[in-house]
């Protein structure tokens, strides 16, 4: 059947003004007891969720394009992922992949290895989350290599453990009173076509005047920034880094932990680039919002010996299991889905921006997309206000959305989503935009 003899979707539905009185409820006892680090950027409070449709607990129902901050991949509930979980769960729930061995665990680390891109053959340590993965790394990159100093990029995230903060430049208070942080770590300027620059330049002033390149261990970049702001970067300087490395034995890693599993169209966003990273990093939507990473590296650089790394639940069985349910799905359905409805994203934003001229830029690859606000086009200046009252507006209507950046909302829905999410999404900001007469 096709979507148009299809009966129209019951969301976005909003019955009662959120947060409604059951997610009030929810949203007072968290307010009471839990950390007041979370951030909580809407009062939403989920009760389910089906394809990229979630219902908060007083029976709400919203089009999500935020997918969990690009987590759940397959959408909320994709039957083959829960069957997958369900059966692993009922098998057994835990043996510690670090000292034994189970079918999901080995298969998973063969599945990565030869999705991994390039030609080389590569080797799959599993953790439970993206900054475990590049705490990993960061330890990989310096045992191999024998050296320690590291590069990453301004506007970088990843992550919230100590290396990930050290290497992260996205936000300030991520690091502030957190330290002594690592030492012999860079931040460079990343690539951004829309707003200029010459990161090239200002790598090579680092290596002039500061810093020997031979004392470079590795290289971490996003090969989309996230966090930062959704930026595609010049092909040509994810190619300089590749070059850089080569020429003087570092590492070269992607950090795909958002970028990663199908979200770009692609399995990696990397091979947009056609670079090979040494080390790839992956989290995220890799379990479709099971805890699991994955540091996938060349087998000439997994040198690391017996004991010298491990982690108790990392691989964890269930974990594993709708890792390869999501793998399954995603090369299924979901890889030729994102660049399906990413165009169609993109056709539909490409219309936003002629009618709104609030909006400076769209830019993305696939179903990673990100929309950049700004006060006046000439001068680009950010508009972090309106994509605040946006995202608020956007909720009240039926639409999830994130901002990321100075003034940037990222569009990283469920690979899963349809045309009539797409453009009853695209409606809402529409008409938010339209009230706030921008
Ligand atoms: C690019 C990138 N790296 C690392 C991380 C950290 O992942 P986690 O929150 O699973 O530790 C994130 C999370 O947002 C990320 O976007």
């Amino acid at each position: 059947m096709t979507q148009k003899t299809m009966t129209k979707p019951d969301y976005p539905r909003i019955r009662v003004a959120p947060p409604g009185p059951k997610a009030s409820k929810i949203i007072a006892q968290d307010k009471d007891w839990s950390s007041p680090s979370y951030i909580k950027a809407l009062p939403l409070a989920i009760a389910g969720g089906k394809g990229a449709m979630v219902e908060d607990a007083d029976g709400n129902r919203y089009i999500d394009f935020m997918a969990g901050i690009a987590v759940s991949s397959t959408g909320y509930n994709h039957p083959k992922v829960v069957a997958a979980v369900q059966e692993a769960a009922g098998k057994f729930l835990h043996i510690c992949g670090t000292d034994f061995y189970y079918d999901s665990m080995s298969r998973l680390c063969e599945r990565l290895g030869r999705l991994a891109p390039g030609r080389s053959k590569y080797r799959v340590f599993l953790s439970n989350s993206g900054t475990e993965a590049v705490e990993g790394a960061v330890k990989l990159a310096r045992s191999h290599t024998k050296k320690s100093h590291l590069i990453s990029f301004q506007g970088a995230f990843h992550g919230r453990t100590y290396a990930a903060i050290t290497l992260g430049a996205s936000k300030v208070k991520y690091r502030a009173g957190f330290g002594p942080l690592l030492p012999e770590v860079s931040h460079l300027p990343y690539s951004n076509p829309y707003r200029g620059g010459d990161p090239i330049a200002a790598a090579k002033e680092l290596f002039e005047r500061t810093l020997s390149p031979k004392e470079v261990a590795a290289v971490f970049m996003e090969p989309v920034l996230g966090e930062g702001g959704y930026v595609v970067p010049d092909p040509e300087f994810v190619r300089w880094w590749r070059g850089f490395c080569d020429e003087h034995g570092a590492l070269l890693v992607f950090d795909e932990i958002q970028s990663g599993v199908g979200r770009t169209g692609k399995w990696w966003a990397c091979e947009h680039f056609g670079v090979e990273p040494d080390i790839l990093l992956s989290a995220k939507g890799l379990g479709s919002g099971m805890p699991i990473g994955a540091i996938v590296a060349k087998e000439s650089v997994m040198t690391w010996g017996r004991g010298t790394h491990g982690s108790t639940f990392g691989g964890n069985p269930v974990a594993c299991a709708a890792a390869l349910a999501t793998l399954d799905v995603i090369e299924a359905e979901g890889l030729s889905n994102a660049r399906k409805m990413g165009d169609r994203l993109f056709k539909g934003l490409a219309s936003l921006k002629a009618e709104h001229p609030c909006i400076g830029d769209v830019r993305g690859l696939g179903l990673m997309i990100g929309v950049e606000f700004v006060k006046d086009r000439k001068t680009k200046e950010p508009d972090a206000r309106l994509v605040e009252e946006l995202e608020e507006k956007a909720f009240r209507k039926g639409l999830l959305l994130l901002s990321c950046g100075k003034s940037t909302i990222r569009i990283a829905p469920p690979l899963v989503l349809t045309e009539y999410d797409v453009d009853a999404g695209l409606a809402i900001m529409d008409e938010c935009l339209t009230e706030l007469g921008r």
